[in-house]
């Protein structure tokens, strides 16, 4: 699959942020959501007003936008910001609000496994797709006739900034600062940890923990299993791509991965307080609270 970043080169078996240009056409926005609870948010801020949320990693922002429309209601107001390290991705995100519609792609009946990976000849076949939308500049995006103007409102933001640089969350507090607000009152981590923990190593978890204990009063988390480093590992070396870099300095790895990857939440003062078991995907997806002044 391509790597967006390097747009208009064919890299098969790229896409090594996780930054698939075609994600959701694989893993339905809608779909990835209906495990969390209706209350979410009216559960932990029972008084609701106006809330501030973060996505890291939005892709194209279809889970953003699906978000949006689950959670902000007359009691709440949502204003989410989704930041991805991939700016044609961001772009469009972007676009598609701007155009009104739900960020959604045609769904085919292909199936994307639960390591965030198609077999390599789909994501081959899928990235000239995407390939020869782009050169035509043509979205396949299905309209949703009820969907508020959200560009307009201010009610979803999207943004290109690397979570685990400055400049990155320097961007993020901008947000912050231009809504009047110290803290966002959810980060979401939906399927983008093992990225940064690839890129990063043990210490860029643990960063991205620590930003998101100083960031946010609560952070969900859906981080991928020990297979899926594995499986994006064997897609670059069958690619002949060069190996993540911290690959074989990972200590946090195999079983212990879950365990240790809480255990670095509570270095940096989050306690677990939902656990919503796995997913489909058998993924965790854990609810984190900061107790972080
Ligand atoms: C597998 S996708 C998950 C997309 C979305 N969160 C979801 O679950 O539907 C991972 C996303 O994380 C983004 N990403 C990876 N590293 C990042 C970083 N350091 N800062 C911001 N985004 C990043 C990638 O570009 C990619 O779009």
């Amino acid at each position: 699959m391509e790597n967006c970043t390097t747009e208009g080169s064919i890299e098969p078996g790229g896409a090594r942020f996780g930054n698939f240009i075609n994600y959701y056409q694989f893993n339905p926005a809608e779909e990835r959501i209906c495990h969390l609870p209706q209350d979410l948010f009216s559960d932990l801020f029972p008084s609701g007003g106006h809330l501030y949320a973060l996505d890291v990693g939005c892709n194209a922002g279809n889970l953003t936008v699906a978000l949006h429309r689950r959670y902000s209601t007359d009691q709440v107001k949502l204003t989410i910001l989704g930041a991805d390290i991939d700016q044609l991705l961001i772009k469009r995100a972007q676009e598609s609000l701007k155009n009104n519609n739900a960020c959604g792609q045609n769904i085919n009946s292909d199936t994307i496994d639960s390591c965030d990976t198609v077999n390599t000849d789909k994501n081959i076949k899928n990235e000239r797709l995407s390939k020869s939308n782009e050169n035509t500049e043509k979205l396949t995006i299905n309209p949703v006739s009820d969907i508020k103007d959200l560009s307009k409102n201010g009610d979803i933001e999207f943004v290109h900034a690397d979570i685990m640089s400055d400049e990155g969350i320097n961007k993020v507090k901008d947000f912050l600062e231009s809504h009047g607000v110290q803290k966002f009152d959810m980060i979401f981590l939906f399927s983008v940890s093992m990225w940064i923990h690839l890129h990063h190593g043990d210490e860029g978890l643990e960063k991205l923990l620590e930003i998101c204990s100083k960031l946010s009063r609560y952070t969900l988390l859906e981080p991928q299993p020990w297979k899926c480093y594995q499986t994006a590992t064997r897609r670059m070396r069958r690619n002949g791509l060069p190996e993540f870099p911290h690959w074989t300095q990972i200590k946090l790895r195999g079983a212990e991965l879950y365990p240790a990857t809480i255990e670095l939440a509570r270095k940096y003062k989050m306690e677990v307080v939902k656990h919503f078991g796995e997913t489909k995907w058998n993924r965790q997806l854990v609810l984190l609270k900061s107790n972080q002044e």
